[in-house]
């Protein structure tokens, strides 16, 4: 912020020029600056600031240019160029009244020109430096397009792999949520919201969005305050104290009160207990739907609710605009209320710099791209590298892979070749002609060595009903396009390919608007296509290498049980058929470690691992009977949560405690040794979970609390420690209370949260 004194007056200027008489007050300080020019906006021009606007759908930009010079626009997102969100803050810092600048938003979840794996895969790297990256390049590459300000990072715990969502967020452990929670915020942001090269964040969706139940979304939230405060909050938290200048409240409803109208949640828990000094924005139209939710009978009082809980602004309703100025001259809605939200606007205008400069990231014409899609523009090298590290390999029998570079592979599957699907769902600006597909990938890595042959061998999905879900708004340009020819062709094409072949590298999953927003499931399987084909392949005895595309894990008891190796690549963007052939080569030893359980079955979701305990718990190698399990099929997960294979193999020894007990205050190391006893070169992810042993109310089997990536030569070793506090032992009680109770806890260290080496001690 020191930059701001100097550059105070000409700033000034620029923001309240025209005013004649008026003695702006010094734009360094922040409060008086601000007051100030509340105090001289008329009621219109306030309710104009808390209005966002989405490009290209609210209405035509002849209007919206008009709209935004009379004061009545305070922000929109969706435009993406310099060149469309100039004429836009012209309108709003030169011809507006007040001249104060509007702010360019967008969904820059993973990557803006240069699409980065979605967050489950980002998170499945357990590296926050890779996670940080991915966002500083995201905030690089959005300012360098115009844009103040991104919709995430989106942090919603997810559980429940029907809902679409999952794909957007980090998983379901709130230890390692809240931790990329914070790299994010720190990579988009950088130093402040202010930094020309990044945006300010707006985590998002306040509160609890991935707890809908049964995993439907825009469902239903109800849930208990020791879950919440334990498990779904902290995320958030972590964001809001990294600094993220912003929060989007979900759409849901939370205990019977939608989030876009409950104040105990923006006012008493966000602002009060938090202290929250940002701007909040309500999800799409979210203010329109309290009249569904059913808590407003109208317009008028929906706009009344939202302002009153703490909304500061709506996005893509016309509700605050219709009918704020009636509620404020009736005296129901105080004029005291509607500054408190231009204060938070306007404050988040002052952090992003924006009276400094509103063009500082649009810049001036000449600079602008000649072409906004240039190769030049992307960060490929930072992208591959990123999605290297957030592929898990799930299994790998006989050491099938790496692959030599040489000889011919079968490239086989409906997502081998699927530009669009790899690059995830909300990937911004994204060009699915600038994007690396598996099939290019293996060509490239293997030119002049070796030889690709190719069949589709299946669509994504031969139900029609579903094609056309996913293909709804896009009739014109549709994402999913079927091959005309009768699914018997095309696997008779794949078999044949297969057979002329060393080995099949299939690519199977979810095309990428299955795992979206809207996009819930009740299967977690394969769509029928896939499975037939894989039964295919197998047939031909060749090695069967299965590769994952998707955005939720999935049931894949057969692939686990059938495929000679598995890896799982979610959906790995730009560069993510390099990076997929980087490790199916073994020019990337794979280290990613599942961020999420994997359920075997829909029927035992739940499955997240850091589950409260119970009476009658299930022990493997007991009798199962009148124990917590399902009696049809195995318990467990499938694949638990932090598991994840490399081509080398680690070895883990006892943990040494530095003591038997810790004084309140005080403070215990735990230590292990992880040593490569494989024969390459490879990282591994050492995982501490702590276990109360007996509290006050019932607590999780085992709780994340910390972790390290390691590398380690062949043979190398290396001592890991871990220090424990009191801050790692505390839990909301049942007075909601942040403590610490005296006791024994097992300290439990893997590299998954199943096989764990354990050590107690009391905290006294
Ligand atoms: C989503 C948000 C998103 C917003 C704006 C909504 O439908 O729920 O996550 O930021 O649209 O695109």
């Amino acid at each position: 912020m020191r930059m701001l004194s100097t550059l105070a007056v000409a700033a000034s200027l620029v923001c309240t020029a025209g005013l004649a008489g008026a003695a702006p007050a010094p734009m360094g300080d922040k409060n008086a600056f601000i007051a100030d020019l509340i105090g001289q906006m008329t009621l219109e021009e306030k309710i104009g600031q808390l209005r966002l606007i989405s490009i290209g759908q609210d209405m035509p930009q002849p209007q919206l240019i008009k709209e935004i010079a009379a004061g009545r626009v305070g922000g929109t997102f969706n435009s993406v160029t310099r060149a469309d969100n100039r004429p836009l803050q012209d309108a709003a810092a030169r011809q507006s009244r007040l001249k104060i600048p509007i702010f360019f938003a967008y969904d820059v979840v993973h990557g803006h020109r240069t699409v980065f794996p979605i967050s489950l895969g980002l998170a499945s790297s357990w590296d926050m430096g890779v996670v940080e990256q991915a966002a500083r390049i995201s905030g690089l590459e959005a300012s360098a397009d115009g844009l103040d300000a991104t919709f995430a990072p989106m942090v919603d715990i997810s559980r429940d792999p029907r809902w679409g969502r999952t794909s957007e967020g980090f998983g379901e452990d709130p230890h390692l949520v809240s931790q990329c929670a914070r790299a994010s915020v720190k990579g988009f942001q950088g130093a402040s919201p202010a930094n020309p090269q990044g945006v300010m964040a707006f985590v998002k969706h306040f509160a609890l969005y991935g707890a809908v139940e049964g995993g439907r979304d825009y469902n239903t939230v109800d849930m208990s305050p020791q879950r919440m405060y334990q498990d779904y909050l902290p995320p958030y938290r972590a964001a809001i104290d990294a600094g993220a200048g912003g929060v989007m409240i979900a759409l849901n409803s939370v205990n019977g009160v939608p989030a876009t109208s409950n104040t105990w949640l923006l006012r008493d828990l966000l602002r009060k207990e938090w202290g929250f000094k940002g701007v909040t924005v309500s999800d799409h139209g979210a203010i329109d739907e309290l009249l569904r939710h059913g808590v407003a009978s109208n317009g008028r009082e929906a706009a009344k609710l939202a302002i009153q809980a703490g909304v500061d602004m709506s996005m893509a309703d016309s509700r605050y605009l219709e009918q704020l100025p009636g509620l404020v001259k009736s005296g129901d809605v105080p004029v005291r209320l509607i500054d408190d939200a231009v204060r938070e606007v306007l404050g988040a205008k002052y952090d992003m710099g924006l009276f400094q400069d509103p063009y500082r990231r649009i810049g001036n014409a000449a600079g602008d791209p000649a072409d906004v899609n240039a190769e030049a523009r992307l960060h490929r090298a930072e992208a591959r590298a990123a999605a290297r590290k957030s592929l898990v390999l799930l299994e790998n029998r006989n050491q099938t892979l790496p692959l030599k570079k040489s000889g011919t592979v079968a490239v086989i599957g409906p997502m081998a070749d699927a530009p669009i699907d790899i690059m995830g769902s909300w990937s911004a600006a994204g060009k699915a002609t600038q994007s690396v597909t598996l099939l290019q990938g293996m060509r490239d890595a293997l030119a002049g060595n070796g030889k690709v042959v190719y069949a589709r061998g299946a669509n994504v999905t031969d139900d029609e009903r579903v094609v056309g879900y996913l293909n709804f708004l896009n009739w014109d340009n549709p994402e999913v396009v079927q091959d005309k020819r009768s699914p018997g062709d095309m696997i008779a094409e794949a078999v044949e390919a297969a057979r002329q072949s060393d080995v099949i590298v299939v690519a199977v999953g979810e095309s990428r608007g299955m795992s979206h927003e809207a996009s819930s499931r009740t299967s977690l399987s394969l769509p029928g296509s896939q499975q037939t084909l894989l039964k295919a392949l197998r047939t031909t005895g060749k090695p069967l290498v299965v590769v994952l595309m998707n955005g939720r894990p999935l049931t894949v008891n057969w692939e686990k049980e059938n495929a000679d190796a598995l890896l799982e690549t979610w959906y790995a963007g730009t560069e993510g058929g390099h990076a997929i052939a980087d490790v199916l080569f073994g020019d990337e030893n794979p280290s990613g470690k599942l961020p999420i359980s994997f359920p075997r079955s829909l029927g035992q979701i739940p499955t997240y691992y850091n589950h409260l305990r119970i009476g009658r718990p299930f022990t493997p190698g007991k009798p199962p009977n009148y124990t917590s399990q399902y009696f049809e099929e195995e318990s467990g997960p499938l694949y638990p949560f932090g598991y994840g294979l490399s081509y080398t193999t680690f070895s883990l020894s006892d943990i040494t405690l530095s003591g038997q007990t810790m004084p309140r205050n005080g403070k215990l190391t735990a230590s292990v040794t992880v040593k490569n006893t494989g024969q390459r070169e490879g990282e591994t992810v050492v995982q501490l979970y702590v276990q109360d042993v007996t509290a006050s109310v019932v607590r999780p089997v085992k709780e994340l609390k910390d972790f390290r990536k390691v590398l380690l030569k062949p043979g190398e070793s290396r001592v890991v420690t871990f220090p424990i506090d009191e801050d790692k032992l505390k839990f909301f009680n049942a007075r909601l209370e942040y403590a610490a109770e005296p006791g024994d806890f097992n300290v439990q260290i893997g590299l998954d949260s199943e096989s764990v080496r354990q050590q107690r001690f009391a905290l006294q």
